[in-house]
């Protein structure tokens, strides 16, 4: 194995690819399609040659480098990108309690939905990571986040202690129970990334109680 690292970082430091070489790779490679109604992220597998052709950093011999193998990078980016959008979503759900809560149990609430807040974004910006290390972009705009998070409409507006008591547990409880699958389905092909899920799955089970103890 570390021959092999090691034959690749020679490669990747030694290969001067001809251009038209270059150009006909770029040809062959075909980054995955964004979703329906939305322009392609500029960050694809197979990013646009340079127009002055002096920064294109593009090179193959760095491919071996990417930990996972070829085969499993899909089914762990697709889990991961899931997530990811979840977790942003759950972001923007916490900050829109946050800042409109009402009622007795504002004070407790309004900062445990900030404590929950914080977690969703370091856990998103973990998971995206890890999108990038196995070789693919990560799409976190706001309309793939809108479009994908399937966690239905949330309500504008005030929202009283109790509604968003009920509001968010049923939410996280629908993230946790998603990340669940995907940790077991993982565990089949990435236990790396498997594993990455079963801490924010814990996160995510820790602020069910701590919401849940509010209501027993
Ligand atoms: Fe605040």
């Amino acid at each position: 194995m570390k021959a092999y690292l090691l034959a690749a970082t020679v490669a990747l430091l030694a290969a001067t690819a001809p251009q038209a070489q270059a150009q006909s790779r770029r040809a062959a490679q075909t980054p995955p399609p964004p979703p329906a109604g939305m322009a392609a992220p500029m960050n694809t597998p197979a990013p646009p040659p340079a127009t002055n052709g002096q920064l294109d950093y593009r090179n193959p011999a760095a491919d071996p480098l990417i930990p996972v193998e070829a085969d499993k990078r899909k089914p762990v980016t697709d889990d991961l990108q899931a997530t990811v959008v979840e977790l942003l979503e759950l972001y923007h759900e916490s900050k829109q309690c946050h800042w409109n809560l009402r009622g007795p149990l504002y004070l407790p609430l309004h900062e445990q939905l900030q404590d929950n807040a914080d977690a969703y974004l370091k856990y998103a910006d973990i998971l995206a990571e890890r999108v990038l290390q196995v070789g693919n972009p990560v799409d976190g705009r706001t309309a793939v986040v809108a479009a994908t998070a399937n966690l239905g409409e949330f309500p504008g507006g005030y929202l009283s202690d109790k509604q968003v008591l009920i509001l968010m547990t049923e939410r996280i409880t629908a993230v946790a129970r998603r990340v669940r699958q995907r940790i077991d389905h993982l565990s089949k092909v990435d236990e790396v990334t498997s594993n990455q899920l079963q801490e924010l799955s814990y996160e995510l089970d820790k602020h069910v109680w701590k919401f849940r103890v509010h209501m027993q």
